[in-house]
């Protein structure tokens, strides 16, 4: 009898744990999108596609920036279907390219009158080196955000108020930036084991909450603002590249631990879409709450020194 009540008492309280503390809130905007323009990078899959689908239900003209055509293409039909909306196109983005970065830029800015709401959602967690030479994570999650973000910055300003969310991870509390090691080897830190990978996935996500930081000061006296979050730990496809034997051990815990996609996307829904936000324009979210970040990514030399190294390696 005893064991049967403790047993119950464990399963209500980390049922209740996992209602509070890891699914955490929802995004309780009832903002409606009718003419507005909104772009997602990634957003053919995991938490990309459920903002996509919950932005075009929303009423808003959804930009899938893919780098797969037949995979975002696929993603088109189901967002069109699931959202009931046809607001929704696809245009190519591979953001390990710079020359495709400023392609998706050119045609867009060619073919959209408007941008609203930017979605740097896109990440990678894996070696590997880019188009242009850059380590993978370095270049796709922060330095091909970078190069669109700045070639769309114009238009978000002509159309704000708007925003810019930078889908960031907790990760970023590991991370550091070797800015000689980015001088001298375009990498955040060099190694190709499996720690390494997790290390320099952090270092990237930091860089996006320097970037925010920067942006935030460099957009003073604009009606653009801008916000990075950690969505949540959530199944996706992000783990797809690792070993299939550490993958099958995280299965069961994962399961229990962690959101699925409707309930991942709902910080990056807040900072795209809450309503009296504004005056935290360059802070970090988690659990559609802003919060602290280590001194580290809130002081001024870093965020400047990674914004130019930034701008020469885009040659902007
Ligand atoms: N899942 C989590 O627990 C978690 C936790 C913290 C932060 N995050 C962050 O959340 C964001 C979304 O991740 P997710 O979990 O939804 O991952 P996901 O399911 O792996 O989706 C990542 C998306 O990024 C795209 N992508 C990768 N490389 C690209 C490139 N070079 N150019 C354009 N798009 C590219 C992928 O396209 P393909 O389909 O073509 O590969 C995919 O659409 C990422 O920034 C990730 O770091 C996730
Ligand atoms: C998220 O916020 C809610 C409400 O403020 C809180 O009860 C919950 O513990 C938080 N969860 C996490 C993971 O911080
Ligand atoms: C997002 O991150 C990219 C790359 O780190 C950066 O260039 C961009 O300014 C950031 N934008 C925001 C809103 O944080
Ligand atoms: C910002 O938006 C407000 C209200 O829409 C407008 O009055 C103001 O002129 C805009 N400011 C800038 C710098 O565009
Ligand atoms: C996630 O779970 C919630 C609650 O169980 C459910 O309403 C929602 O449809 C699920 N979303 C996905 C994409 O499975």
């Amino acid at each position: 009898m005893f064991t049967i009540l403790l047993f119950a008492g464990v399963v209500i309280v980390a049922y209740i744990f996992r209602c509070f503390v890891v699914i955490g809130k929802k995004c309780t905007s009832k903002v409606k999108l009718h003419g507005k323009t909104v772009i997602v990078t990634g957003s053919n899959t995991g938490i990309g596609k459920t903002t996509a689908i919950d932005l075009a239900k929303r009423g808003a003209r959804v930009i899938l920036a893919c780098r797969s055509k037949q995979r975002g293409e696929a993603a088109l039909q189901e967002i069109k279907r699931e959202s009931g909306s046809n607001q929704v196109v696809f245009m190519q983005l591979d953001l390990g390219s710079l020359k495709s970065v400023r392609s998706f830029a050119e045609t867009f800015l060619k073919s959209e009158p408007r941008l609203d709401i930017l979605i740097n959602n896109a990440g990678v967690l894996m070696h590997g080196r880019t188009e242009d030479g850059f380590e993978l994570m370095f270049g796709v999650n922060h330095l091909g955000h970078f190069l669109l973000t700045n070639l769309l910055l114009e238009r978000l300003k002509e159309c704000g108020p708007s925003r810019i969310v930078n889908v960031s991870s907790l990760a970023q509390n590991f991370g550091k930036i070797d800015f000689n090691c980015l001088n001298s080897h375009k990498a955040l830190r060099l190694g190709t084991s499996f720690t390494q990978m997790f290390q320099i996935y952090s270092d990237s996500k930091l860089c996006n909450v320097l970037f925010t930081y920067e942006l935030a000061k460099r957009l003073q006296g604009t009606n653009v603002t801008c916000y990075s979050l950690h969505p949540g730990s959530i199944k996706t496809e992000v783990l797809k590249d690792i070993n299939p034997f550490v993958q099958m051990l995280l299965t069961p815990i994962s399961s229990f631990f962690i959101k699925n996609t409707t309930q991942g996307c709902q910080t990056t829904l807040h900072c795209a879409l809450q309503k009296g936000i504004e005056h935290l324009s360059g802070r970090y979210f988690s659990n559609c709450t802003v919060k602290e970040v280590r001194a580290k990514a809130k002081d001024d030399a870093a965020p400047k020194k990674l914004w130019e190294m930034s701008e020469k390696f885009c040659q902007l």
